[in-house]
């Protein structure tokens, strides 16, 4: 399902509580989000993730659209002790149009 990257960045205000994307941001309670995708999972600089995602990271493991809606659906059933703590997003629509916003402030 391709996503709408506008419509994206209102349901980007629920992740606003923890997560900055464009520029000048910063890594707040939740790591910044620029060029997610293609990105290493967990690979901000100086930022304390969980070890969950930690692991992820290091066998190799990087962002995709498909990983993403895994994650963003139920963050912990993806990464079961992710130190995120936010439900999910239970719609579809809501999840792809994230991605694309997202997107929109990645490289690939
Ligand atoms: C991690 C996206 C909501 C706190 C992440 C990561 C992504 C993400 C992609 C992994 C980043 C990486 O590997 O570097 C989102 C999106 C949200 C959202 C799109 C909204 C739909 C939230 C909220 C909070 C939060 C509301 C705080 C209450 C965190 C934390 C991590 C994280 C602490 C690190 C998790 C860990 O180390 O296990 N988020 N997030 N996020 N997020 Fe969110």
């Amino acid at each position: 399902m391709a996503g709408d990257a506008e419509k994206g960045e209102k349901v980007f205000r629920k992740c606003q509580a923890c997560h900055d994307v464009g520029e000048d941001a910063k890594s707040k309670v939740g790591p910044v989000l620029n060029n997610i995708m293609g990105r290493q999972i967990a690979s901000v600089e100086d930022f304390k993730y969980s070890k969950v995602l930690a692991e992820m990271g290091e066998a190799g493991d990087v962002w995709t659209p498909e990983a993403l809606a895994a994650f963003l659906e139920k963050p912990r059933d993806f990464a079961k002790g992710t130190k995120m703590s936010f439900a999910g997003l239970r719609k579809e629509e809501d999840r792809a149009d994230v991605i694309a916003f997202l997107a929109s402030h990645s490289d690939e």
